[in-house]
């Protein structure tokens, strides 16, 4: 019986109308009213009080009951309409330096790179590009709302308590940008940062310090430079198809020569009040709410220091002549992004007096700077 037919039949019985052409003797008619009266109030009951008990209730209801974040308290749910800050690139293309100086803010927290979060969305990608594997899983109920649901999950655990607590959480594995757009879909308001840098500085950088990269063979500036234009082509269509609201590309070497300009810029986009704080990063390393390093990550020893030029130009003369004079042709990628490829260097720009009084200090105290990296990192 429903709520309303249950009403309907104690309107009817108490107001002594025949229901249904049926005359009720008193008796009865005051026992039928009252039975569907008790049906009416279990109903109610059962509609507004609380759920049956299981196990789980039970569980629940001893833990304490004040507003507390869930999701910063480790338990789901998940809570998919986080803003979360998404930061990538290449590798050595100024991610740390981003995600440093946006770490510096005391509404952000960024921390290591993750390493699994980028696996897992590659992981992802295979299946989905193998028809086969699509198909099993399609078969086995694993459709896409299983798997987004299991990885949203796994990403916004690892993001979460990998780390302090913050208002604004930040991601920073370089090559999650490349699924920018499948990220947007399970987070619909996280926002991203995609830093790109002049092709023959980033390749530079990878081979001379060796950063092993899948793809890339570290013998040959020729290959490695088709492999970042590869990449960036990939990465690039993602942040194109977000669109300007949602991925905002910033070139290194201007975020490097105009920290101010650009850190307004990153914050704005990302609605997060401005702090001077982001332009000191190197006086929060490994404080409490300040920048959390890695002693492994590649990039350490480099974002220790202010932001300065020492990194801009260290390519020029590094490349072999005949990778040079081809450039245009293995990197078309360098010219989209605003880098002239038959210039060695290009003319990046002047830098603000604050950047250039960084860099003569940075140069003037290196001794003291290697003291620091050894105190703050380990012995290398
Ligand atoms: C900037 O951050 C510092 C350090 O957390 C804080 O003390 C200060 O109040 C912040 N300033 C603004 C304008 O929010």
């Amino acid at each position: 019986m429903t709520a309303e037919a249950a009403v309907e039949r104690l309107t009817e019985m108490l107001s002594d109308r025949p229901a249904g052409g049926t005359m009720w003797r008193p008796q009865r008619r005051w026992l039928a009213a009252v039975g569907a009266l008790l049906t009416l109030v279990l109903l109610v009951h059962q509609l507004r009080g609380p759920p049956c008990l299981t196990s789980d209730d039970r569980v629940v209801q001893i833990l304490p009951s004040a507003p507390i974040n869930p999701i910063l308290l480790g338990g789901s749910p998940v809570d998919r309409t986080l803003p979360l800050i998404f930061i990538g690139g290449m590798p050595r293309s100024g991610t740390t330096l981003a995600r440093a100086m946006l770490d510096a803010h005391p509404m952000v927290r960024c921390g290591e790179e993750t390493r699994v979060i980028p696996r897992v969305l590659s992981m992802y990608s295979h299946w989905k590009k193998s028809a086969k594997e699509s198909v099993r899983l399609e078969e086995a109920g694993l459709n896409d709302e299983v798997l987004n649901s299991a990885i949203s999950s796994f990403i916004l655990e690892v993001i979460v308590k990998h780390g302090e607590p913050a208002p604004r959480l930040c991601n920073k594995d370089p090559f999650t940008i490349k699924s920018a757009t499948y990220l947007h879909r399970l987070f619909p308001r996280a926002k991203f940062v995609f830093m790109v840098r002049d092709g023959r500085a980033t390749v530079h950088s990878i081979i001379s310090r060796h950063v092993t990269i899948t793809g890339f063979d570290l013998k040959s500036y020729r290959q490695c430079m088709q492999r970042w234009n590869a990449a960036m082509e990939t990465m690039n269509r993602q942040c194109l198809e977000l669109g300007p609201r949602w991925c905002l590309r910033v070139p290194y070497e201007q975020l490097v020569l105009h920290p101010r300009l650009w850190m307004q810029r990153m914050l704005q986009f990302l609605e997060i009040p401005w702090n001077e704080t982001v332009l000191h990063h190197e006086q929060a390393i490994n404080k409490p709410g300040g920048v959390s390093l890695s002693k492994t990550e590649r990039s350490s020893d480099q974002v220790i220091k202010p932001v300065n030029l020492d990194a801009l130009s260290k390519w020029v003369g590094q490349i072999p002549s005949d990778v040079v004079r081809d450039m245009a042709e293995l990197a078309p990628m360098l010219r989209v992004l605003g880098y002239d490829p038959e210039a060695n260097p290009p003319a990046y720009g002047q830098p603000d007096p604050e950047v250039d009084r960084n860099t003569r200090q940075v140069r003037r105290d290196s001794a003291d700077w290697q003291r620091r990296a050894q105190t703050l990192l380990g012995a290398e």
